[in-house]
């Protein structure tokens, strides 16, 4: 369904993925853990064609994903929707607008200009914000809303584009534990309930091992860990983030239960 064969970004001397490879052959939901600067944001930006690979090949469900241009490379950025850990939404703009934006890809420029949706679509946003929970806010501006309300009209927005992945760069790293284990629960059930392929950069180990059917570590570029959440024990763990034998689950784990736990763990990244 996926293959990922030696992928490689170099900025100047700089090597920010290095010759990644990996095949997934059915829609999974992909957890990708390092250590800050290990280059996931980077890999799921060349997915996306946001930004230009140096070298390698990408191909999904037979589409040569690095070589597509024009009006091919917007339909797989439509079909490969992305989410942000910063939720990029138009602030003040309505949530229903927001959402239909999802539609963007598709849609002329004339049309977008003046907000003309046809009204097939505004019902489909209606739909996807109830099955997000959170339809009562549809006419409210983004701003309004908490930050787990926001996120999740970024997962409306990019359902809207019936994408076939759904890509995530740390996207309840902005968030309290609460919100962010439904933002989590959404991510898996866009994943069980509609088959698609969900790719998320996590900066917690637990969230990797609770959410997750396969975990990519990445260290320096490369991939230096794919396997199951059972494999990941903390020796593995270790060695991913390139720590000594000091090294405590805790300092890179958010206990998504446990408010007061998860404000000494940050405070503790903070002071590292
Ligand atoms: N636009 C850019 N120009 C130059 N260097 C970049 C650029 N984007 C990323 N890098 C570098 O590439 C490497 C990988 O960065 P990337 O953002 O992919 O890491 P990350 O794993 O997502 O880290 P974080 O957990 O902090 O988000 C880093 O060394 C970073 O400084
Ligand atoms: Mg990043």
């Amino acid at each position: 369904m996926l293959t990922v064969e030696n992928l490689t970004k170099r900025f100047g001397a700089n090597t920010a993925v290095d010759r990644a490879s990996f095949t997934v052959e059915r829609p999974m939901m992909i957890g990708i853990i390092g250590r800050s600067g290990a280059g996931k944001s980077t890999f799921l930006r060349m997915m996306n064609r946001l930004t230009d690979a140096t070298e390698g090949k990408l191909v999904f469900e037979g589409r040569d994903v690095l070589q597509l241009k024009g009006s091919e490379k917007r339909l797989w950025q439509s079909d490969c929707a992305m989410i942000f850990q910063q939720f990029n939404l138009v602030p003040r703009m309505d949530v229903v607008s927001n959402v239909l934006h999802g539609t963007l890809a598709r849609r002329g420029t004339l049309a977008t200009m003046f907000n003309l949706y046809p009204r097939e679509d505004i019902h489909r946003a209606i739909d996807i914000l109830e099955r997000l929970g959170i339809a009562a806010h549809a006419a409210k501006r983004a701003e309004a809303l908490s930050g787990g309300q926001q996120q999740r009209v970024a997962i409306a927005r990019a359902l809207m584009q019936d994408p076939k992945v759904v890509l995530a760069d740390e996207p309840i790293a902005s968030l309290d534990p609460m919100n962010a284990q439904l933002v989590m629960d959404d991510l898996r059930r866009i994943h069980d309930e509609d088959g698609r392929m969900v790719i998320a950069n996590l900066h917690t180990l637990d969230t990797a091992r609770r959410y997750c059917d396969r975990v990519i570590g990445m260290r320096a570029g490369r991939i230096v860990f794919d396997g199951t959440p059972a494999q990941l024990t903390t020796g593995v763990a270790r060695d991913i983030y390139g720590a000594g034998a000091d090294f405590s689950e805790n300092a890179t784990s958010t206990e998504i239960r446990d408010p007061v736990a998860t404000a000494v763990i940050r405070a503790a990244e903070v002071a590292v």
